[in-house]
């Protein structure tokens, strides 16, 4: 089938690339002519496992294609993808300035039957949105196209989007048009075998699923950040609370990890559009703006765990920091919890020394050159002169460091486990402090 997809970033690039994979004939279609350029080269602008040789072969084989040029997009596509961001705007709901603009170049456009697909996150109420403005640039030329709009919102997590792209484990369609949803029943056939992966529902549940999923997610997160509060004030240990009660297959095993707060691209800034929603309709989401709360708090836990442990005396200290991507087997740095532990540092007049195995360019273009901040190629050079270590991002490199060696090179001995990777006993056994989040330590 023939598919476009408007904006190149992670959702765009990975459903177009996953779409060709499936032999689908996909154009890609970004403003940012350099992005454009590289990938026609075979560059890819973000670390994704796997989905440099997948873009690299479907390109080859003709199957998928890049390119600025709107119109051509439009003219190729019987479905036709929106996964242009949606960036928060100053009050933290979904600015839809660049969705918008995508639905009136389709309209201005458009010369045939296409099902338009809302694959962004965006707000309940957009698909309404969409329609309305590509049927209004359509009726400024006076051109009469039919065109459905459909809600079809994106589950990939970064580390994992092509796994996740490929063998999705739903697929939700929010739509009241048969033609619509059959014509994507078709597209998604490969993706849904063994057994039926599709969700069709109306759209505005649709684009509300979307928000709930990682509503859902983000609040067992900041719970169990909120449990691991309790338990160090209570002399528990939260990962024996943690197996304790993901046992129970009503809670399950899955994000219950406490930690140094969530961030990403998309639950900070997802729970936060969502509450807005619900305040534009009257509502007060309490849980949700609870959620927020426990989460801004976390990510401030490990500077605090290191300012106490040195009485707040921090000017001219050394931290090494392991892990500055928000979570690993990613380059993104979007809120991530490294940013306000350094930030935090720095104000104290701390230096870092850090090591992440993707995102050390990253963290270069957002922080430039500055003394205080020493980008390191090894977990060991982060040691050098380091008073402790602070770890960040549970990176599987980090798992099994040499604690006698870190107790002989740190200065103060002392390790912050801001993921709770270690066993605290096995850590002080080697000579060293610990401090992990919610264990009493
Ligand atoms: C998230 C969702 O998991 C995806 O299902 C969704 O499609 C995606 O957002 C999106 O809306 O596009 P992602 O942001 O890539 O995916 O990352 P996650 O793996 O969900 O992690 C988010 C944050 O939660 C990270 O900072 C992670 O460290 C933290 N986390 C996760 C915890 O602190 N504890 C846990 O138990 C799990």
């Amino acid at each position: 089938m023939k598919v476009t997809i408007f904006g190149t970033g992670y959702v765009g690039l990975v459903t177009g690339t996953c779409l060709a994979e499936m032999g689908n004939h996909v154009v890609c279609v970004d403003v940012d002519a350099d992005k454009i350029a590289g990938l026609e080269r075979g560059q890819i602008p973000i670390y994704e496992p796997g989905l440099e040789p997948m873009v690299k072969r479907n390109h080859a084989g003709g199957r998928l294609r890049f390119t600025t040029d709107p119109v051509a997009g439009i003219e190729h596509g019987e479905t036709i993808f929106i996964a242009v961001g949606t960036p928060p705007d100053e009050d933290g709901s979904a600015d839809l300035r660049y969705v918008l603009e995508v639905a009136t170049t389709i309209g201005k456009h458009l010369d045939h039957y296409a099902v338009v697909v809302d694959k962004s996150t965006v707000p309940v109420g957009t698909a309404d949105r969409v329609r309305a403005t590509l049927g209004a640039a359509l009726e400024a030329r006076g051109a009469k196209v039919a065109f459905d709009v459909v809600s079809n919102p994106e589950f990939l997590k970064e580390g994992d989007a092509v796994n996740d792209c490929m063998r999705p484990d739903r697929i939700v369609i929010g739509s009241s048009s048969e033609k619509a949803v059959a014509l994507l029943r078709k597209l998604y056939a490969p993706f849904n075998r063994n057994h039926e992966r599709l969700v069709v529902m109306d759209e505005r549940s649709a684009e509300l699923t979307k928000y709930a999923a990682n509503a859902m997610l983000a609040t067992k997160i900041s719970f169990m950040n909120e449990i691991a509060n309790i338990a160090e004030r209570v002399g528990a240990d939260v990962e024996q609370v943690r197996l304790g009660i993901g046992s129970d297959p009503r809670i399950g095993f899955h994000f219950i990890y406490p930690g140094a707060g969530y961030g990403g691209s998309c639950f900070p800034k997802d729970v936060q559009a969502l509450e807005r929603t619900a305040r534009a309709h009257d509502y007060t989401a309490t849980l949700l703006g609870a959620v927020e709360a426990v989460n801004a708090r976390q990510k401030h836990k490990l500077f605090d765990l290191i300012q106490r442990h040195f009485d707040g005396a921090l000017q001219g200290r050394t931290i090494a920091v392991w892990g500055l991507a928000f979570k690993p087997n990613t380059d993104d740095m979007r809120e991530a919890p490294s940013r306000y532990l350094m930030e935090a540092l720095w104000e104290a007049g701390a230096k870092v020394r850090a090591f992440d195995p993707e995102a050390r360019e990253e963290t270069r273009r957002i922080y430039g050159e500055r003394d205080d901040l020493v980008l390191c190629d090894s977990l060991q050079a982060t040691l050098e002169n380091a008073d402790a270590v602070a770890v960040v991002t549970e990176w599987k490199a980090f798992r099994s460091p040499d604690f006698e060696l870190l107790a002989k090179t740190l200065r103060e001995r002392v390790l912050f486990d801001g993921r709770n990777l270690y066993d605290p006993e096995q850590v002080e056994a080697a000579g060293l402090a610990y401090y992990g989040i919610g264990r009493g330590r």
